[in-house]
């Protein structure tokens, strides 16, 4: 295949792109055309991974019973989270929406396969976490996959990994990387929820180090 030159156009839309990305939690209920779905989780087919070893473990959820016990899950992960906090930023943290799982359509539980002798270990002699790192990188590409057909992901982490690989009946050998709410947003901002909720800012720079 030849090298395709880019245009500008182009560039500046992937900034768009980028800068349009979000986490996103507030999800209209109206299904995911599985077409589109299929053509954003290529993404997956083009990622980079160490030594190629396309570690990642995709598992959909579509039982009512398993969507049931994972958002338990989660808000039993979210009230103890918030125990940990007080005063003020209790109260910050309580008021904010960290899962859009009761919202979205498309539910999938990303996992990371750390005993795949897939590649034959390359690059993850001394540092297997790469696998793991492997995964996020893929999944940033089918995040942004997705935002180009205007749809949104939702990155969940408030959760117990343990109970989740439970009530999904995941391989235990898997590590979690992330539950993922997929959908329609609600709206779509040039700014972080967190941010505009005040709990976070983004850097105004980059910090850059010089060694
Ligand atoms: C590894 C990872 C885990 C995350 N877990 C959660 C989560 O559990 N709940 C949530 O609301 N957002 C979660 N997020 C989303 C971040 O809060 C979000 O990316 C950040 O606030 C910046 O907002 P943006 O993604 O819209 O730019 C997670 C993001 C990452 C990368």
């Amino acid at each position: 295949m030849q090298d395709q030159p880019f245009t500008d156009d182009f560039r500046t839309q992937l900034d768009l792109l980028m800068r349009l990305r979000r986490d996103v939690r507030r999800f209209r209920t109206d299904p995911v055309d599985e077409a589109t779905l299929a053509r954003c989780l290529d993404a997956f087919s083009m990622a980079p991974s160490v030594g190629l070893s396309e570690p990642w473990r995709i598992l959909r959820i579509k039982s009512e019973a398993v969507r049931g016990a994972a958002l338990e899950n989660f808000r039993t992960a979210n009230a103890e989270a918030l125990s940990g906090y007080s005063g003020d930023q209790a109260e910050n943290y309580s008021k904010l929406k960290l899962s859009g799982m009761q919202e979205a359509p498309v539910h999938l539980a990303i996992y990371c396969d750390d005993a795949t002798s897939k590649g034959h270990g390359l690059g993850a002699r001394t540092m297997p976490e790469m696998r793991r790192y492997s995964v996020v990188a893929a999944t940033t590409l089918f995040w942004l996959r997705l935002r180009a057909e205007g749809l949104g992901l939702g990155w969940v982490s408030v959760l117990d990994p343990k109970q989740l690989a439970l009530d999904l009946n995941a391989d235990p050998a898997w590590q979690l990387i992330g539950y993922f709410c997929i959908g329609w947003p609600e709206q779509i901002s040039d700014t972080p929820e967190l941010q505009s909720e005040g709990w976070e800012q983004r850097h105004a720079q980059l910090p850059i180090e010089t060694r």
